[in-house]
């Protein structure tokens, strides 16, 4: 018996690194889960390993259309849906900015001040703007406007968000992403409070670095400067954000609700 018996998850992201591990922990506690991802050819992968009842939810987490035909996709099939994981992210990776990232990194390693200009904000386009926070705040919003219309009549839900410390700290290289997981956080408390008498529970965890392909852009001095920030002296693993996402999923924990957990290495 698992904790997740006959319970329903959509995962956002599914098909890569933190959704990937926590699908698969979630179909381990007795849970069917859908995969809801852009990566089609990794997402089939991820339903064909999982089975028993998993469904392939196919697009781009940023269209409302896309997102309102994958939840009646699961109404249909389904009928009902307990959890939902807001998991689908990218990286706010700027090749241009690379030199002087590693010029900053230089700086804090040696123990200095930092000094030179990033330019991060006045260089950064409409488009790259929009896109982080469609992907991130719009998705988060578009899919937990969906789930809701099947939990409260239920009266019943988990819904988990994925933010970052990027939210809780700020990480200068990455302005945008950074105000997007800030949104995710501020729309959990709020929906949290929205649906508080229905059964339904909204968290959030907030991981610091942890070695995903999200992070495999980043070239390894940056690395270093970021893991000379970390208590712990180094990334995380899937593994280790597992037990915060099956914590905010599981039936047992319905006092918890509103929260923001960081599993972070002790960097906040
Ligand atoms: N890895 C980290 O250090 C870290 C830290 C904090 C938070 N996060 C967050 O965790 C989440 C998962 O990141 P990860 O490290 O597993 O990354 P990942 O790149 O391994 O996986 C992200 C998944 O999201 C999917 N995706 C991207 N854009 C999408 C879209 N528009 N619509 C649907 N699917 C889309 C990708 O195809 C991929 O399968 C993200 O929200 C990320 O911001 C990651």
């Amino acid at each position: 018996m698992g904790c997740l018996d006959g319970h329903r998850a959509v995962v956002t992201g599914g098909a890569s690194g933190l959704g990937l591990g926590i699908a698969r922990a979630y179909a381990d506690e007795g849970a069917r889960v859908a995969i809801a991802d852009l990566d089609k050819d990794a997402a089939e992968a991820a339903v064909r390993e999982l089975g028993g009842g998993s469904l392939l939810l196919e697009g781009d987490v940023s269209d409302p259309r896309t997102v309102r035909g994958w939840f009646e996709r699961i109404e249909r099939e389904w009928g009902s849906l307990e959890i939902l994981v807001n998991n689908a992210g990218i990286i706010e990776y700027r090749k241009e900015l690379e030199p002087r990232i590693q010029a900053i990194t230089q700086e804090v390693l040696s123990g200095g001040p930092q000094k030179t200009a990033l330019d991060a904000v006045s260089t950064l386009s409409d488009e790259d703007w929009s896109r982080m926070l469609g992907v991130h705040l719009d998705g988060t919003f578009y899919c937990t406007r969906e789930a809701l219309r099947i939990m409260t009549p239920a009266r019943y839900g988990r819904i988990v968000n994925m933010a970052s410390v990027a939210a809780t700290m700020g990480i200068g290289a990455a302005p945008a992403y950074s105000a997007a997981k800030g949104g995710i956080i501020s729309l959990t408390r709020a929906v949290a409070r929205e649906v508080v008498g229905l059964g339904i529970t909204v968290n959030a965890i907030a991981p610091g670095f942890i070695d995903t392909p999200f992070l495999e852009p980043i070239d390894d001095l940056v690395r270093l400067g970021f893991t000379a920030q970390i208590p712990m002296r180094r990334f995380g693993t899937v593994e280790e954000i597992i037990p915060t996402a099956l914590l905010l999923a599981d039936p047992a924990n319905g006092y918890m609700t509103g929260q923001v957990i960081s599993p972070n290495g002790g960097i906040f």
